[in-house]
């Protein structure tokens, strides 16, 4: 009998240990202790046992009973606590669920860095128009209607007189026309060409740069865009200046540096040549002033304009220019 009680009391704490909620400790409670429960029905039989044992039985059963009540008691407070966090959707013992942050674009970045140099060696930042004049675009940039030097570069027109620009350089007359000397200035844009491969994109990035002045030289031009490079690449890179042709400049020079992917060697990247071009450049052709009413006799300037998307893919090491404007999450989260 005595064993029959403790064993009933024994298995009734091993199934509340393994009840994992509130509804289980309940039903435990319920076969064990409710009115047709395994505890309830050994005290109701007591009065059968011989008048001797009755007496410890009942005691015995008694003291059962009040554990296993809080036993249960306990189990199910217990649940509780753990349980109820998760019923309001907190768990406060997990790790917080990390916020995911977008970053800029690699030729933002580019942008903004180029941007920096220029502002702090004292130019300040204009912007114009996509959609400008032929005016603008060429005419007074001093290509002449039916120039050669038109097909340098294959125009989207909007009409016969609207283009994409396709250059920056209209800026240049816009800033002029706008404000006298002494001009220092740079200008990032958008511009359009009609092209398309690994290396070119329909549209692609532009910074002009337009310094005039009294007594400024080529010297000027020279020193600007060598502490331009040392800035923007490292201070051991080279570079060299090479004869160019543009309408508007006088002379005109390409400025190319030492290949930053074999450092002169010959690679893929710089076709065998160990030089990269980053940038056209030049003396501010006289024709341009007085197209926008200055003293060409007594101010001289310089300009210059860059491609950021071909520097952003020298600077990140990108094979294929497209990949700038695919958007595709998986490339523009790695800068
Ligand atoms: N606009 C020229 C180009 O797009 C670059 C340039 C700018 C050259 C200013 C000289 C001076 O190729």
């Amino acid at each position: 009998m005595d064993n029959s009680i403790d064993q009933i009391y024994q298995k009734a704490l091993q199934e509340l240990k393994a009840a994992t909620d509130r509804q289980a400790v309940e039903d435990i409670r319920v076969r064990y202790l409710g009115r047709k429960g395994a505890v309830t029905r050994f005290l109701r039989n007591i009065s059968d046992l011989p008048a001797d044992q009755r007496p410890v039985a009942g005691k015995q059963a008694n003291q059962c009973k009040k554990l296993l009540e809080k036993a249960c008691k306990e189990a199910a407070e217990n649940l509780e606590t753990v349980e109820e966090p998760a019923v309001a959707g907190i768990d406060v013992s997990l790790p917080g669920r990390p916020a995911p942050s977008g970053s800029l674009h690699p030729i933002t970045q580019i942008n903004q860095r180029i941007c920096d140099i220029f502002t702090q060696m004292g130019f300040d930042i204009a912007e114009g128009p996509e959609v400008e004049l032929d005016y603008y675009n060429f005419e007074a940039l001093n290509f002449p209607k039916d120039h050669p030097a038109r097909d340098m570069q294959d125009t989207f027109f909007v009409s016969d007189d609207i283009v994409l620009r396709t250059h920056t350089s209209p800026l240049q007359i816009r800033t002029m026309e706008k404000q006298q000397p002494p001009v220092r200035i740079i200008m990032p844009g958008k511009v359009y060409r009609c092209d398309s491969d690994l290396t070119h994109t329909p549209m692609f990035h532009q910074v002009e740069g337009l310094l005039v002045d009294e007594n400024v030289s080529f010297g000027d031009l020279k020193g600007t865009l060598t502490a331009f490079v040392h800035q923007m690449f490292d201070e051991q890179t080279s570079l060299r200046f090479r004869p160019g042709f543009f309408p508007f400049t006088e002379p005109s020079a390409e400025v190319d540096i030492l290949c930053v992917m074999c450092r002169g060697k010959g690679c893929r990247v710089c076709s065998q040549t160990g030089w990269l071009e980053i940038l056209g450049s030049g003396m501010v052709h006289p024709a341009l002033y007085e197209n926008v009413g200055y003293d060409a006799d007594r101010y001289t300037g310089f300009a210059f304009g860059m491609g950021v998307d071909r520097i952003a893919m020298l600077k990140f090491g990108i094979d294929d220019i497209r990949k700038f404007f695919e958007n595709d999450i998986r490339f523009l989260s790695q800068f």
